[in-house]
């Protein structure tokens, strides 16, 4: 029998979720189906139980509703604990089982596909919602001395505390952020969603630095400003989406898809 999975978000019409795990299951002969399902913003709960009653195997989680998979979990992997979202949810032996693979996928696509090693690293974060709080481990894990940067600086400053003692992650508002220098910027905001730009100073750039926009699908203002500022690589969060994708395939079929296939294809 066909195992059936899905993606749950809203909105969700433009997701290419099921697009890349159509790939993956194509590539790997997986007799598996995966679809979007937008469930309604007070539904989230009740489309998850719906999915188990049905028979699903699991789903993939996304906006608005990361921070309540997160809640309904009986059990969650480090990783999920850590970001405190979840976007892969297991169903097995009538337990909901949840993690997170954004963050494994952000640094697949950084380290894999475009060849940049984090360890030792200055990296600036900027954002410091879900999307943020999703990588921040990751990339603190990964080696990276991490600054975040938010226009509220109480948000950067709460996700920062919990490496107090670490000492290698501080919370910076926009306006500190003048004379410092970086080898990595990621955009975490969702300001290229509304086409602005963060209030970024000039300069802050190392030679070879790579800029990192979580959204993919478009040329964002931080993409466009990064490269007036010479940044020497500027990618989008297509990479990103498809390693996090990757990871969850691999979690429910216990097969790795060549991501690198897809990449290409998608971005043809
Ligand atoms: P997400 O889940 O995508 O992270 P979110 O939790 O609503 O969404 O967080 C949005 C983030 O983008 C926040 O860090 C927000 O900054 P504030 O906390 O100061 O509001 C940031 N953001 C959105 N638009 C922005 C803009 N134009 N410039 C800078 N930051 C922006």
């Amino acid at each position: 029998m066909t195992d059936r999975y899905a993606v749950i978000g809203n909105p969700i019409s433009h997701s290419k979720s099921p697009l890349i795990h159509g790939l993956f299951a194509e590539q790997t002969r997986q007799d598996m189906s995966y679809e979007a399902i937008e469930a309604p913003l007070d539904g989230f709960a009740a489309t998850v139980q719906r999915l188990r009653t049905e028979g699903y195997k699991g789903c993939n989680v996304t906006v608005p509703f990361k921070f309540e998979a997160y809640a309904m979990c009986d059990q969650l992997s480090s990783r999920a604990r850590e970001a405190k979202a979840v976007n892969t949810l297991i169903f097995r032996d009538g337990e909901i089982l949840g993690t997170n693979t954004d963050g494994v996928g952000l640094l697949a696509d950084i380290e894999n596909n475009l060849g940049f090693k984090l360890m030792w690293k200055d990296a600036l974060l900027l954002g410091a919602g879900g999307a943020a709080a999703g990588v921040l481990w990751p990339l603190f894990n990964a080696g990276a001395g991490v600054d975040i940067a938010n226009r509220t600086v109480d948000k950067a400053q709460a996700l920062a505390d919990e490496f107090k003692g670490a000492g290698t992650v501080y919370a910076r508002s926009y306006e500190e952020l003048a004379g410092r220098k970086y080898d990595l910027v990621i955009n975490a905001t969702s300001s290229g969603l509304s086409d602005e730009l963060p209030p970024l100073p000039d300069g802050l750039f190392k030679p070879g630095a790579l800029a990192y926009d979580m959204v993919y699908g478009r040329e964002t203002p931080f993409m466009a400003f990064a490269r007036r500022q010479g940044a020497a690589v500027v990618a989008d969060g297509l990479g990103m989406l498809v390693e996090q994708a990757a990871e969850a395939f691999c979690l429910w079929r216990d097969v790795r898809p060549d991501t690198r296939a897809v990449l290409d294809k998608l971005r043809k």
